[in-house]
């Protein structure tokens, strides 16, 4: 058994337990960081690919942004197509704000170099993580295995940042977590495909087919999504199916076109919003998805998995430095006012642009209308903006 001492255990190395172990180490707080997963599974994982402008800074700030600055692509706006047309909304011009299209994994692969450039302690591929003694006066350890040797890691805190799935949520005692959830009736198809994007800016298409996106990762590769069934079977849907129906529900004004190109990825995300209230437990600290989930129809999961370490990070640098409790005891607060204001905003945005299967033909023109009405008025787009670049970092 190897037993190690540290200030904050950090479960999980996704965007939330990355960025806050980098924020730590920036005010001399050390950590250790257990994942579940190998590096490269971590570096190879595609999920988002949206950065709110805040999130772009801290990454900045932090000297995680290099590669992000020559690679990320800027974009004033995004598209919204319904009924065949694109209607524009400007974030620049609304905001004077702008979001960057640069893939998650490559984010994290940019903080795992970072972290480990400067001798963190990430133990990859750790298995059996378990957490104990994190309930009040208690003494919190980790206990996992690792290349066949057992640890067990003594700190402080438990930052708990190991997403939907993982353990540390499970592992608080019933009754002490309200849980707050809606699960939707449709999941996202998604695919990666060798073609350069069809447009500058991201398409959300509204089709009586179903929601439609048009996303990119680089000017050689496109992100495509397709609404589907939540428990759609991927082997049902061979690449000449998917592009057939992205060129249906994304069709455009006349004369656009549609790129397509070898598919390099494939596969089906569930939809659903949850919570759970507070984020915190005695001395576990629940952060990302491990205390909430998005529909992705915002693009805001991983930019609330960093806000919510951007407060935590505070709160931990003010106790440890001033011995001042108050900001972790406002942590679940602090993070949970941002929570429900970017849940409303996904909600919207998906039921906005989604078919339900329960819907009327005076749901589909409500829609229509809605649509409408956000991309011909100024205070309606602008609404639609300030929510999609982000609000500040408090
Ligand atoms: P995660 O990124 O999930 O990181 C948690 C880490 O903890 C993982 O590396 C995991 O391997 C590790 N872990 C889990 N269990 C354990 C354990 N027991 N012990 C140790 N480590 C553990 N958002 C969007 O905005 N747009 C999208 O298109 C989009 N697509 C997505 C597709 C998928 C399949 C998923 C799952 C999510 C998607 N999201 C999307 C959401 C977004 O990616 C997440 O909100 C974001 O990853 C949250 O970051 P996190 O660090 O909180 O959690
Ligand atoms: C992407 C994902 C989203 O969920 C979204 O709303 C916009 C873009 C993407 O993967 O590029």
């Amino acid at each position: 058994m190897k037993t190690l001492r540290t200030q904050v255990g950090i479960v999980g190395a996704g965007p939330a337990g990355l960025v806050l172990s980098q924020l730590l180490h920036l005010q001399g707080i050390e950590s250790v960081m257990l994942e579940a997963r190998s590096r490269q599974y971590c570096e190879e994982r595609i999920r988002a690919g949206v950065l709110e402008h805040g999130t772009v800074d801290l990454l900045n700030q932090i000297g995680a942004g290099r590669r992000m600055q020559r690679e990320g692509m800027v974009h004033e706006g995004v598209e919204l197509r319904f009924n065949g047309q694109g209607h524009r909304i400007d974030f620049r011009e609304l905001t004077g704000k702008t979001i960057t299209v640069y893939g998650q994994h490559e984010v994290v692969k940019d903080l795992i170099n970072l972290r480990l450039s400067e001798q963190a302690q990430i133990f990859f591929e750790a298995e059996q993580v378990r957490i104990s003694e994190f309930e009040n006066a208690g003494n919190p350890t980790i206990r996992f295995l690792h290349h066949n040797e057992d640890y067990e890691v003594h700190c402080d805190f438990i930052a708990g940042c190991d997403g939907f799935h993982g353990v540390c949520r499970p592992s608080v005692p019933a009754g002490t977590l309200t849980l707050y959830e809606r699960i939707y009736p449709f999941g996202w198809l998604g695919i990666l495909a060798e073609a350069a994007p069809s447009a500058e800016e991201l398409i959300y298409c509204y089709h009586e087919r179903g929601f439609a996106l048009h996303s990119m990762r680089s000017p050689s590769i496109t992100r495509l999504y397709l609404q589907c069934n939540p428990n759609e079977d991927i082997a049902s849907w061979p690449d000449e199916k998917i592009w057939a129906e992205l060129q249906k529900r994304l069709e455009g004004p006349q004369g656009w076109l549609l790129n397509e190109g070898a598919v390099i990825q494939k596969g089906v995300t569930g939809m659903r919003s949850f919570v759970v209230e507070p984020m915190r437990c005695g001395k576990l600290i629940l952060a990302g998805d491990a205390a909430h989930i998005v529909p992705p129809t915002g693009a805001k999961g991983l930019n609330l998995a960093v806000a919510d370490v951007y407060v935590l990070a505070r709160a931990l640098e003010s106790h440890y430095k001033t011995g001042n409790g108050a900001l972790l005891d406002a942590y679940s607060e602090t993070c949970l006012r941002r929570v429900w204001k970017v849940q409303r905003f996904s909600w919207w945005m998906t039921s906005m642009l989604h078919r339900f299967k329960d819907e009327n033909r005076f749901d589909a023109k409500r829609q229509i209308a809605e649509l409408d009405y956000v991309t011909s008025s100024r205070a309606a787009s602008q609404t639609l903006a300030e929510n999609y670049v982000g609000f500040p970092l408090s």
